[in-house]
């Protein structure tokens, strides 16, 4: 499942393995844990080359359970310290780096050899799983994404909804322009607008393609 941030990704994606009995994975989160890593190691995140001579050091272990989903770095579980407007806004730049999307590709590859799956990211339909059985490509508006993410940000006071909205436009507009595997609708994705859509009915939909692909 892919899209831009906001656009209910992660909850769709957990609903649709639970209610399939499937792993999941959110590879946002492993561009999240390396970026985190990089600001924490003092590399200079607009820096390419410094980014790529450091991409192989973290040692990045992501849970498949959509109920508890987990993400550690060198052994520190890092859910929350991936989620703030630091890591946020430099996230962009450091998944940009075709030296991080190898590394990152090749452990979300060796998760999906382990079984039935639900992956979400910017990628996954495009290159990262291009035989996928079913790819849904999952989009709302602009203002129905900010405010989804303001709301996840609640606790930010920096975070207001024109704020969000800005910064969001900004990291959408990096993902998708950028030159490796940028943010793209795979020819044979199942295009959702979630704009109208409640959670449930986005996971319905999703399950019934599904079902159609047994
Ligand atoms: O889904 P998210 O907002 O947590 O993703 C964080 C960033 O990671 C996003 O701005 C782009 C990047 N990303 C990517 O480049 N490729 C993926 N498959 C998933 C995320």
């Amino acid at each position: 499942m892919d899209g831009p941030s906001g656009s209910g990704k992660s909850s769709a994606s957990k609903g649709v393995a639970r209610a399939l009995g499937l792993r999941y994975l959110d590879t946002g989160a492993m561009y999240r844990a390396m970026t985190w890593w990089m600001l924490r190691s003092g590399v200079p995140v607009e820096d390419a080359d410094a980014v790529a001579a450091r991409a192989q050091d973290p040692v990045i272990v992501s849970g498949t359970d959509p109920d508890a989903p987990s993400i550690s770095v060198d052994g520190r579980d890092v859910s929350e310290p991936i989620r703030t407007r630091e890591v946020t806004n430099a996230v962009s730049a450091v998944s940009a780096v075709p030296a991080v999307r190898a590394r990152l590709v090749e452990l979300q590859r060796e998760i999906m050899a382990g079984g039935g799956i639900v992956v979400e990211g910017r990628d996954i339909g495009t290159v990262v799983a291009p035989d996928a059985p079913v790819k849904v490509y999952l989009t709302a508006s602009e203002e129905v994404r900010a405010a989804r993410r303001a709301k996840d940000l609640a606790a930010d006071p920096g975070a207001s909804v024109t704020v969000t909205q800005a910064e969001q436009a900004r990291r959408d507009r990096l993902d998708s322009t950028r030159k490796a595997s940028p943010l793209a609708k795979a020819a044979d994705a199942h295009e959702i607008d979630s704009t109208e859509l409640g959670l449930a009915e986005v996971i319905e939909a999703v399950v019934r393609l599904a079902k159609e692909h047994e």
